[in-house]
């Protein structure tokens, strides 16, 4: 009522002043904090341990707030059936999407063409199994934690070659990623600012050995290489890249030899908050990968509506993340995320 004091209605100077003031107010609203949400934030920065100083509280609490309203959204869209997977606040609540695709920098996209890799070849007496977890059959360690590192791509490596090893000898024996991330540069990784799975396995390869978890533990910080081939427990005879983009070849990888290592697009709000359910992703790439993983398993969710297949996917984001640390992937989703497009297993 202010305005119409001094503008009379129908001045065309009022205009540009009421559009002025809409932006404040909505750059003011978005300034503000939501004081209902002030002991759900004390509880989100105890859970995680998250301190800040004045200055950096006020926005990242606002980023938080942010991330919030739009895991809210989503699981209220899922409740209605528009999504196949809920959202969850965790550790990533405090950073904008951008932030996290920075942090996304573990897994090197488009290498340079490999050496030794050689083509999957699906042993033909073998039939392929409908579905499998071979975390029921004792293959797979423990979720682990990367930490502020970009070191997915280890992770990837010693999953897939702890499941191999696991095949071999029936002995499940965490690997050292640590030993990756600090001595398969000549191979060309980068240690904590990212690297390839299949250099990870020619490191092995070259080196003769890796050593355990517990004898060369996990830092996430680059570090001098330290490792002793007397702590080591595996040596590999090469390693084999899944037909890429096809996920028919990287069942037949998956359901006859065991966890394969894979590349995904992994960069979007919808996989930063990913708590359960099958994901899928429409903005996902199936070509600009950011993030190594592995697949250690795969099935058909069996619903009302339609049946499902899944890849069960263990990621290196601690267990608090995701699923108790898994995400279950869309499969036969025309290559969602990219899942089938860098697949790839050591052979021992
Ligand atoms: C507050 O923390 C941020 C981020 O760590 C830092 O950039 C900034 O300089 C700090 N400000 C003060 C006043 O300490």
């Amino acid at each position: 009522m202010l305005f119409l004091l001094f503008f009379p209605t129908g001045s065309r100077a009022m205009l540009p002043l009421l559009v002025l003031m809409l932006c404040v107010n909505t750059v003011l609203s978005a300034m503000t904090t939501d004081p209902t949400l002030d002991q759900h934030w004390e509880l989100w920065k105890n859970r995680y341990s998250k301190t800040y100083n004045k200055t950096e509280e006020g926005w990242r609490r606002m980023v938080w707030e942010k991330n919030l309203k739009k895991i809210e959204l989503h699981n209220l869209e899922h409740s209605m059936g528009k999504h196949s997977f809920t959202l969850g606040m965790n550790h990533f609540g405090d950073l904008t999407n951008e932030e996290f695709r920075q942090m996304m920098n573990g897994y090197k996209p488009r290498a340079e063409k490999k050496v030794k890799g050689s083509w999957f070849m699906k042993p033909n007496f073998l039939n392929v199994p409908s579905s499998v977890d071979w975390r029921e059959s004792g293959y797979v360690t423990p979720v682990k934690y990367q930490g502020g590192c970009g070191s997915c791509w280890a992770f990837s490596a010693t999953g897939a070659m702890e499941g191999q090893l696991y095949r071999m000898t029936g002995r499940l024996v965490s690997l050292s990623e640590q030993n990756l991330v600090d001595c398969s540069r000549p191979e060309g990784n980068e240690g904590c600012s990212g690297g390839w799975m299949d250099r990870a396995f020619q490191y092995v390869l070259d080196n003769g050995g890796l050593d355990s978890e517990s004898s060369y533990p996990y830092m996430g910080v680059d570090m001098p290489c330290r490792y002793d081939p007397s702590y080591s427990v595996i040596s590999l005879a090469g390693y084999a890249d899944v037909v890429s983009g096809s996920e028919v070849s990287l069942m037949e990888a998956v359901g006859s030899v065991g966890p394969v290592s894979v590349a995904i697009d992994a960069g979007h709000t919808s996989f930063q908050f990913y708590q359960s359910g099958i994901y899928s992703e429409p903005d996902c790439s199936s070509l600009d990968l950011d993030h190594g993983v592995l697949v250690v398993g795969y099935g058909t969710a069996q619903s009302l509506l339609s049946d499902a297949n899944y890849w069960i996917v263990k990621n290196s984001w601690g267990s608090s993340w995701g699923d108790n640390g898994y995400i279950y992937m869309s499969k036969d989703n025309d290559n969602n995320c990219g899942i089938a497009t860098a697949a790839s297993y050591p052979l021992i």
